[in-house]
């Protein structure tokens, strides 16, 4: 028996999962050994663990029993290998269509490694690209690449931190017999170097030959972990196409006890063979063991160089998606443009009442229709204040909503690979703080110019808005980290937006239980009624006869709003903490 050989070694590894208060095992009992430089595949039926089990070798999953080992260090009890240690190729795109290939490396680098100077970063990326086989593609945006150039440029994106243990879930599905060849030869060379371990998971059972071990998965169990030639005698089958349906014959339990029997026998020759293929390649070059120590030593970026990293793509990004891009700018400028339709002449003066009483008719109809007059005035400030408060709301939404849900994935990938949660949230403040302060702010100078809303000061009206604007991004955020999809975030922001209307008090007034129930969550209520306490007193008179709603003082107005901000940040923390990847 060959000993001390292994580098990955899972003990009776299981996961299970809760389902009607019953515990529902996906890994059942897990064991097996990976020496160094070894390439292994996982097949097995779909739905049958492979994914799953990856993903505790990955330690995204945490396991419900048994321990993991690499190099005899215990990761369950010692700490999971570095973010730079492991690459994990998830089964989904992990880089943004809008990028080239080359941008896309150079963010993840960026990102995960610290480079010296630009020399080394470009050398990094020039090499990586190499290496993969796309320098030839580096200036092609990744929305336009083929299913099997993406496949590969996620691999280039897992080896910018030369990680020892490189594990890949279907990189070449759906993928022609040619590109998929490509893809197997090019994870086979990898695990050439550095005794790196490369884990590919397949349905396919083609060009098994490459790799030195494959582990057979059924119902979560392994009923198989040996070399492929011996594959069809282990099974008796003519052909390995045949396993599938001669895994149906016998139930897991079978499988995996049958298999624990003859373990022993079919690791012998797996590890014996992988210590002559490491003493070859100590001999060919005799500089393994120390290329283990300089691969996987990638430093992971510091906070700072991580925001910037993150700010200036989402800017990049942005500034290429013509769509969004479109829709922000009329955005921008047609809201505005809609609230002073109302008012294009400004709003005008009040007019005052006379001291006297009215003696003659003609004095009553007049009294009266300066008091319908400046009715109609404090309707009509009102009604623009609110309009532009609501108008401010949706672009809160319509900046956030998708922001963080739509992108879910590839931030928990790369907050796998190191990036903090709250620096890629800071990058996310930076980025909507602009868009919010852009937005609110042209939304108060060009209505103001125009309308000349009769507060006493600007500034206040100002802030009121820009605060009410970015209420609502941060909430929307929150909603955005906390939701499973995009589409579930983005019709949750848009409902919060429906209600800031009616329950402001604005339009109708509410009851008043109701009012003081809902008010405190209505961000609207709270700049607008601000703004409506900075009126000129014979306005903000007006405003008092037209509506029956409290006006908080504009103090507490400021507050609230920066409550408001404070809770959707608060709540988008604890959501880009949170593990999502489902
Ligand atoms: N979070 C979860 N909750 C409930 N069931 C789950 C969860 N994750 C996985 N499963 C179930 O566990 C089983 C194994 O899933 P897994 O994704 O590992 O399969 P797979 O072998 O990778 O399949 P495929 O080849 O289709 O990718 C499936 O039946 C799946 O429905
Ligand atoms: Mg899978």
């Amino acid at each position: 028996m060959v000993q001390h050989l292994a580098v990955l070694e899972l003990r009776n590894l299981s996961f299970s999962i809760a389902k009607d208060g019953e515990d529902i095992p996906l890994i059942d009992q897990a064991t097996l050994t990976v020496p160094p430089g070894h390439f292994m595949a996982i097949v097995g039926p779909s739905g049958c663990g492979k994914s799953t089990l990856l993903k505790l070798i990955a330690g995204i999953h945490v396991e419900s029993d048994g321990s993991l080992f690499w190099n005899g260090r215990d990761l369950s009890n010692e700490g999971d290998l570095e973010p730079a240690e492991i690459g994990y190729v998830p089964q989904f795109s992990i880089a943004y269509e809008q990028l080239t290939v080359e941008e896309s490396v150079e963010s993840v680098v960026r990102l995960r490694v610290k480079t010296r100077n630009r020399a080394e970063f470009h050398d990094l990326v020039d090499r990586v690209l190499e290496q993969t086989g796309l320098d030839p593609l580096r200036h092609r945006q990744v929305k336009v690449l083929s299913g099997g150039q993406k496949r590969r440029l996620s691999l280039a994106m897992e080896l910018v931190t030369d990680p020892v243990l490189l594990l890949a879930d279907e990189v070449t599905s759906g993928l022609d017999p040619k590109s998929e060849n490509e893809i197997v030869k090019l994870m086979h060379g990898l695990s050439r170097k550095h005794r790196r371990i490369v884990v590919n998971v397949t349905h396919s059972l083609a060009n098994l030959e490459l790799y030195d071990s494959v582990l057979v998965l059924h119902e979560g169990r392994v009923v198989y972990h040996g070399q492929p030639r011996a594959l069809d005698h282990y099974f008796s089958v003519e052909e390995v196409e045949e396993i599938y349906p001669r895994l149906a014959k016998r139930t897991a339990v079978e499988w995996q006890t049958s298999w624990e029997k003859h373990r022993p026998d079919y690791y012998d020759a797996l590890l014996s063979a992988a210590k002559i293929a490491e003493q070859e390649q100590e001999a060919d070059g005799g500089t393994a063991s120390d290329e283990a120590e300089t691969s996987g030593a990638a430093k992971t970026p510091g906070a700072l160089a991580q925001f910037f990293a993150l700010f200036f793509r989402r800017c990049r990004i942005f500034a290429r998606d013509g769509g969004q891009l479109f829709l922000q700018i009329a955005i921008l400028l047609g809201f505005p443009v809609l609230v002073i339709l109302f008012a294009l002449d400004g709003v005008g003066e009040t007019r005052s009442l006379s001291d006297r009483l009215p003696s003659t008719l003609a004095e009553y109809q007049q009294e009266k229709e300066i008091v319908e007059h400046n009715l109609n005035l404090g309707g009509l400030v009102s009604g623009l204040v609110m309009f532009q408060v609501i108008l401010l709301t949706l672009m809160g939404s319509n900046n956030a909503a998708r922001e963080i849900a739509g992108e879910r994935l590839i931030f928990e990938k790369e907050k796998f690979g190191g990036v903090r949660p709250l620096t890629y949230l800071s990058s996310k403040l930076a980025f909507l703080g602009m868009l919010v302060a852009i937005q609110s702010i042209w939304m108060a100078v060009f209505v103001q110019n125009i309308c000349h809303i009769p507060t006493t000061q600007f500034w206040p009206q100002l802030v009121l808005l820009l605060l009410v604007n970015a209420a609502m991004t941060a909430v929307c955020l929150g909603i955005s980290s906390m939701a499973k999809t995009a589409d579930q975030a983005s019709l949750l922001s848009i409902y919060l937006v429906g209600f800031q209307l009616p329950l402001s008090g604005a339009v109708l007034a509410l009851p008043k239980v109701a009012g003081w129930i809902t008010r405190p969550f209505i961000s609207a209520y709270w700049s607008w009624a601000g703004i409506m306490n900075s009126l000129e007193s014979s306005f903000r008179s007006a405003v008092d006869r037209v509506t029956e709603t409290w006006l908080a003082p504009a103090w507490v107005c400021f507050a609230v709003l920066l409550a408001h901000v404070a809770g959707g940040l608060f709540i988008a923390y604890i959501g880009v903490k949170k593990s999502r990847w489902e």
